[in-house]
């Protein structure tokens, strides 16, 4: 692949994601002296340390830095608490707000230093990585086992009330994917883009957060498919740290309540379950093609979803990395939208965790198509948050942290990345509201000029039915 790319056009990707990640790049110490240093996804946006965007840094620092990914998983434990419960967010230097603070799962307004719910949980797997990139610090694999299994004992407590060996979520942002359209089914007026959020969040608070509380009393509980696979390949993970079978054990009940729970033979998919009667959410998210990250799915699952979902023109191969909806979903949106992201656009974090599968199947070709597609997105845009799949449009914050995941999709050639001068990047709210309004121009154009060839589409011919392309 290095040759079929250049190793000129790494070196200067690597540059340009160093730069990324070494411009955002926060360190510093709280006044009772806890020290902290982590990556901001991207300032002014996304100033504080987020679970999985941290994971994702300190997997791509590794490549440059390992110390400071070893910094970025070290800060994360900081902050979560002695029970093993590790937060969706933490304000270290930078507090809420009181603009802000009302959008964060938090137990009050103000003062917190962290929100009290939880987001993917893939520290292990990155812990693992970092430690297998830390040769100058052969401890880091083991220092921290205790904080992880309490972490990952945490999760099953409080998030496997049923014992199904699947975790759930209690508010959509909790797997990331806050606005996925997988929840509306779900959450309805309280999804994470509908002013009834807030009234999702005051009603964790009003239960002190105590997800077994809310999960008995509320029907609004997703098994998440994406959160599952992430849990078990962490699970898997600190059972290679630890040598505890334990682990394994466990990752595989997951695994096989994925399969057995989750997969739909007649649609090809696995769905999210929701609610005490584990409602199938049938809508094809790149959530429903996670699974193909574990070793350990049969092989005509895995072909089944690569074949019929992955390679499809219509669902999910698109010209530019892989839409987090399926195209032929009738809530996917490629573009940009006012508080949703996780309805169409191409996220790096989604070709990171399938493009290494389709190679394991034998799928090259169409890994390196989708590598390829990536690198151009980032040559033409920059790391921005995610990408129109299907115009390769750059869309949303720019200098965006895991956009550098594609670092580790590509092959490591010698390069100087490290030696690019650290400019702490602060980002200007002024360009970026200008940037937003661009781009929300040009989707309302997009769609006023579908509408109206839609319109002239049926006026001409109203015979034949369908919809125009
Ligand atoms: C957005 C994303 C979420 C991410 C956060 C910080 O809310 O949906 O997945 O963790 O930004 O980057």
């Amino acid at each position: 692949m290095s040759s079929a790319i250049g190793d000129r056009r790494i070196a200067r990707l690597r540059a340009d994601a160093y730069r990324v990640l070494a411009g955002n790049w926060r360190e510093g110490r709280l006044a009772d002296g806890t020290r902290y240093g982590f990556t901001c996804p991207a300032p002014p946006r996304y100033r504080h340390q987020w679970y999985w965007d941290s994971c994702f840094h300190a997997i791509v620092w590794r490549h440059f830095a390992p110390a400071r990914a070893r910094e970025e998983l070290r800060t994360l434990l900081r902050g979560g608490r002695l029970d093993g419960f590790i937060p969706h967010t933490i304000f270290w230097h930078d507090g809420a707000g009181w603009r802000r603070a009302p959008f964060y799962a938090t137990h009050s307004l103000h003062g917190d230093r962290a929100t009290a719910h939880i987001q993917t949980p893939l520290l292990a797997l990155a812990w693992e990585a970092v430690a297998a990139a830390s040769p100058d610090e052969p401890g880091f694999g083991v220092e921290a086992l205790d904080a992880l299994r309490l972490h990952y004992d945490w999760l099953e407590c409080h998030r496997d009330p049923d014992r199904d060996g699947l975790i759930s979520i209690i508010h959509p942002d909790e797997s990331g994917l806050d606005d996925s359209p997988k929840y509306d089914a779900v959450f309805g007026w309280m999804s994470h883009y509908r002013p009834g959020y807030f009234w999702l969040v005051e009603r964790s608070r009003r239960l002190r957060y105590d997800s077994r509380a809310i999960i008995a009393r509320y029907d609004e509980h997703v098994e998440d498919v994406l959160v599952n696979v992430f849990y078990a390949l962490g699970l898997r993970a600190l059972a290679r740290l630890s040598g505890n079978r334990v682990y394994d054990e466990r990752a595989q009940r997951t695994e096989h309540a994925l399969v057995a729970r989750c997969w739909d033979e007649e649609r090809g998919l696995f769905w999210d379950l929701a609610g005490r009667d584990h409602t199938p959410l049938r809508v094809s998210t790149w959530s429903s093609l996670a699974p193909l990250a574990l070793s350990s799915l049969p092989e005509p699952i895995a072909r089944r979803l690569i074949v019929d979902h992955v390679l499809d023109p219509r669902r999910y191969r698109s010209p530019f990395g892989i839409p987090s909806v399926s195209m032929e979903e009738p809530s996917f949106r490629a573009g940009w939208h006012l508080f949703r992201c996780w309805r169409g656009p191409a996220w790096m974090n989604t070709a990171w965790l399938l493009v290494p599968a389709l190679r394991r199947h034998g799928y090259a070709a169409e890994a390196d198509r989708i590598v390829a597609s990536c690198l151009t997105l980032v040559e033409r845009h920059g790391f921005r948050e995610y990408y129109n799949p299907l115009n390769g449009e750059g869309l949303a914050a720019r200098r965006f942290g895991w956009s550098t995941l594609l670092v580790d999709l590509l092959p490591s050639v010698a390069d100087r990345s490290h030696e690019v001068p650290e400019t702490p990047f602060h980002g200007n709210p002024r360009e970026e509201l200008l940037s937003m309004g661009v781009e929300a121009a040009a989707e309302t154009s997009r769609r006023v000029g579908a509408a109206a060839r839609k319109r002239l589409w049926s006026s001409q011919d109203g015979r034949t039915g369908g919809e125009p392309t």
